[in-house]
């Protein structure tokens, strides 16, 4: 028997997924600014939309009119899955969202209608790191947000932005480590050029593809294409020919 498989609907990943996320999961997408976070996030809830599952954004960082502005560069008309009940944006505070998710009572569902929210994106874990300066209290946000979608049997993308630190496999908060599955975004140099380059670093209870592939971002969203050839350390964001 095969497993239900959440799709992206980004061309080219859920083949890297291997037909998709395992249901209930909780994924983390990590890349520098602008590496198209926020754009796969918003394909992942339109795409559920379109599938019949209700979707969930939850943003910090974005004011209202730029969410629905940047998704319309992309072709997606947000306000209108709103209003078919299969879209929900939430403007709020890392601060709001964790006592939501530590009330057992569900208080997704309570902020959310009574749809039943079966797809959800946080834009970004990131804002959770200025809740503390201390990594155990980071870590034990971490773990009540996860859980906390868990529980709740929620397919989630955690948008996380990374930083130079960050790409020297450090793991503030333990976020890496707690997700089920991990999506890396990442700019590389080739030959002088600004190159984008996804790999699946991570998938629990899955295989999935280990190459690293480019993509780019056009209308609809983002594309993946070819594997990158006779090229090495990619991920160290400046490739040498192999
Ligand atoms: N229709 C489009 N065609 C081509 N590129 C696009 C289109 N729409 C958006 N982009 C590109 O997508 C990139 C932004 O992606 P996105 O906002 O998803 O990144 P992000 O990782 O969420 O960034 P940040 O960390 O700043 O939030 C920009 O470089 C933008 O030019
Ligand atoms: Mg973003």
């Amino acid at each position: 028997m095969t497993t239900r498989r959440v799709e992206t609907s980004v061309a080219g990943l859920d083949t890297m997924l291997r037909g998709g996320f395992l249901p209930g999961t909780v994924i983390l997408v990590r890349g520098a600014p602008g590496t198209g976070k926020t754009s796969l996030a918003l394909q992942f809830l339109v795409e559920g939309a379109r599938q019949g599952e209700p979707g969930l954004f939850v943003t910090f960082e974005e004011f209202p009119e730029s969410l629905y502005r940047d998704a319309a560069t992309l072709g997606f008309d947000l306000r209108a899955l709103e209003a078919t009940g299969m879209l929900r944006l939430l403007f709020t505070s890392p601060a709001v969202l964790l006592g939501q998710l530590q009330n057992p009572d569900s208080a997704i569902h309570a902020t959310t209608g009574d749809g039943v929210i079966e797809r959800a994106v946080i834009d970004s874990m990131t804002h959770f790191t200025r809740m503390t300066a201390d990594a155990y209290q980071l870590r034990h946000i971490h773990t009540t947000v996860v859980n906390g979608l868990r529980r709740e049997g929620i397919t989630t993308l955690l948008l996380n932005e990374e930083s130079p630190s960050d790409a020297q496999r450090t793991d503030p908060g333990g976020l890496a480590y707690l997700s089920d599955g991990i999506i890396l975004l990442r700019y590389v140099e080739v030959e002088s050029a600004i190159e984008r380059a996804i790999v699946v670093l991570k998938l629990r209870g899955s295989d999935h593809a280990r190459e690293i592939r480019h993509y780019r971002i056009q209308e609809g969203g983002l594309v993946v294409g070819d594997v990158f050839q006779h090229r090495g350390a990619i991920l160290s964001g400046i490739s040498r020919r192999d």
